[in-house]
């Protein structure tokens, strides 16, 4: 039997549009690793935040960006982050970081570290990762490019749901409020914005299932990784 070639699947779209859950379903169906781009911009956010890095001060902020580090730990089947050896999860998609996340992923001395690291995980393939600008910017070569959309009350309704489970009280029009400013703040950046890559394959899902979205993202991945 042929050795199967091992792609790179890039995953982008605007906030809270199911990026993440496709992009884990994918990479739990194919073997491949999974990477929450979006978890490393909240990250150092949180870290701006707690060490109040003043997002003006370009020295203060190189400095922050050599004393941290990001990484992934796999947590009983969970995708975990972890900043400087410790876990922030939870902390990192609460409304404060999220209030804060678009200005500070908008400075390019933070982008060029986060995208080197991306690459750096990407080196041997058989990855999963979903962002803004992976297949732009990232990894522009990659083999399979998703975009993915849905209109702003399926993607509030989820969102609110989501953080509701997670026992945070904010209204949907909080949630509301927050995706569209860090969807404008995030397409409208001079460095990396959100934008859907040429050879993107666009996919709307506000009227699909998890399971209907997944098996049609299963087909193309499997197709390119043949052709690969
Ligand atoms: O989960 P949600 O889609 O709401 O957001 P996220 O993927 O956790 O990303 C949080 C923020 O990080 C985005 O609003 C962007 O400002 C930034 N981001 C980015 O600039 N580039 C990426 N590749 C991923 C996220």
């Amino acid at each position: 039997m042929k050795k199967q070639n091992k792609i790179i699947i890039a995953i982008d779209g605007q906030s809270s549009c199911g990026k993440s859950t496709l992009a884990k379903q994918l990479s739990k169906k194919l073997g491949y690793a999974y990477v929450d781009s979006g978890a490393m911009y909240r990250a150092v956010t949180l870290y701006f935040l707690q060490n109040k890095i003043s997002l003006t001060d370009q020295n203060a902020i190189e400095l922050a960006l050599k004393n941290l580090s990001i990484s992934f730990v796999n947590k009983e089947g969970v995708n975990t982050t972890l900043l400087n050896g410790e876990e922030v999860e939870t902390e990192i998609r609460k409304m404060y970081v999220s209030e804060m996340v678009s200005p500070v992923a908008a400075i390019s001395t933070v982008r060029r570290a986060m995208v080197w690291q991306q690459q750096q995980m990407g080196k041997a393939k058989g990855i999963v990762m979903d962002g803004r600008d992976i297949g732009t910017v990232v990894f522009p070569t990659a083999e399979l490019k998703l975009f993915v959309t849905a209109d702003i009350e399926t993607r509030t309704n989820r969102r609110y749901l989501e953080l509701k489970e997670k026992g945070m009280t904010l209204t949907k029009a909080d949630v509301s409020k927050n995706l569209q400013d860090r969807d404008h703040i995030d397409s409208t950046r001079a460095d990396s914005p959100l934008k859907q890559a040429e050879d993107a394959i666009l996919i709307d899902n506000s009227n699909l299932t998890r399971e209907e979205q997944l098996a049609m993202v299963v087909a193309l991945a499997k197709e390119r990784i043949e052709n690969s």
